[in-house]
C-alpha cells in the first residue's frame, strides 16, 4: 500500500540514507529512535508533507511527490490520517467542532462510542485550549479516526499520556486498523509502547533497521 525506496534526507547534516520500507493493509509498525535521529522528518516524508532529497515514496503504486497537487490533497483528505507530535487542533474551536470538521471534510460520521472509549466525552464541548495535553492528544486521535483513513501516521501519539491511557489509545488504534483494513505507522521513543507492534524499526546510525519482535 505504501512503499518507500532508498530515502535519503539531510538538513545541516545527513539524517538518514538507504531507507526502505513497505507497509501493507493491517500492518502496525513502530519506528523507534533517540531524540533528533530524524523520526519526525521520516514520518513527514512518508506522509506526503516533505519531499526527500532522494528516493521515492509510493502510495498504491503512484509516486507521491510526482502527483498533481489536486491528487495529493485528495489522498491527504481521504486516505491519510496524521496525528502530529504537536496536535495542530483548531485552537478557537471546541473538541467536538474539531472532530466535526474532520467528519465534514472526509464525508464521514462521528462515532460517539469512540469518544467515550477515549475518555473525552465529558470535555467535548470545551474549547481545546482549556484541555490538558493528554486530552488534546486524545482529541487528535478521535479526529483522525473520524476521517476513516487507510493509513494512520502518528508522531508520538502517546507522548503526553500516562501508561494506562497510552495503552488504551494504542488498543483503539489497533482495533481501528483491524476492523477497517488500515495500517498504522507510529513514531515513538517509548520501548514499552513499541513492543506492542507487529514490527519495530530502529532509526540508528543514519539507517532504518528492522528489529525482530
Ligand atoms: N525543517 C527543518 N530545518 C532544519 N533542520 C531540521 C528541520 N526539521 C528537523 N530538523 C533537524 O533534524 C534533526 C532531526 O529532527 P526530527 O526529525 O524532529 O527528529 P526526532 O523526531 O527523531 O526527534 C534535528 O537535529 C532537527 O533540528
Ligand atoms: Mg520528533
Amino acid at each position: 500500500m505504501l512503499k518507500a525506496e532508498n530515502i535519503r534526507h539531510s538538513f545541516d547534516y545527513l539524517l538518514f540514507e538507504n531507507v526502505d520500507l513497505e507497509i501493507k493493509p493491517k500492518d502496525k509498525i513502530a519506528i523507534v529512535g533517540s531524540s533528533g535521529s530524524g523520526k519526525s522528518t521520516l514520518l513527514h516524508i512518508l506522509s506526503s508533507f516533505l519531499k526527500p532529497q532522494s528516493g521515492n515514496v509510493y502510495y498504491k503504486d503512484k509516486e507521491l511527490y510526482s502527483l498533481k497537487e489536486k491528487e495529493l490533497i485528495a489522498i491527504r483528505r481521504y486516505d491519510f490520517g496524521i496525528i502530529f507530535q504537536f496536535h495542530y487542533l483548531f485552537n478557537t474551536f471546541t473538541a467536538l467542532e474539531n472532530i466535526q470538521a474532520a467528519a465534514i471534510l472526509a464525508g464521514t460520521e462521528i462515532d460517539y462510542s469512540l469518544l467515550e472509549r477515549l475518555g473525552i466525552k465529558d470535555v467535548i464541548n470545551q474549547n481545546v485550549q482549556t484541555l490538558s495535553g493528554g486530552q488534546q492528544q486524545r482529541v487528535s486521535v478521535a479526529r483522525v479516526l473520524t476521517k476513516k483513513p487507510k493509513i494512520i501516521f502518528a508522531d508520538e501519539p502517546t507522548g503526553n499520556l500516562d501508561k494506562e491511557n497510552a495503552f488504551e489509545v494504542i488498543d483503539v488504534l489497533f482495533e481501528y486498523c483491524d476492523n477497517n483494513n488500515a495500517s498504522l505507522i507510529t513514531v515513538t521513543h517509548d520501548i514499552e509502547i513499541a513492543a506492542k507492534f507487529d514490527k519495530i524499526y530502529y532509526l540508528k546510525d543514519k539507517r532504518l533497521m528492522l528489529v525482530d519482535n
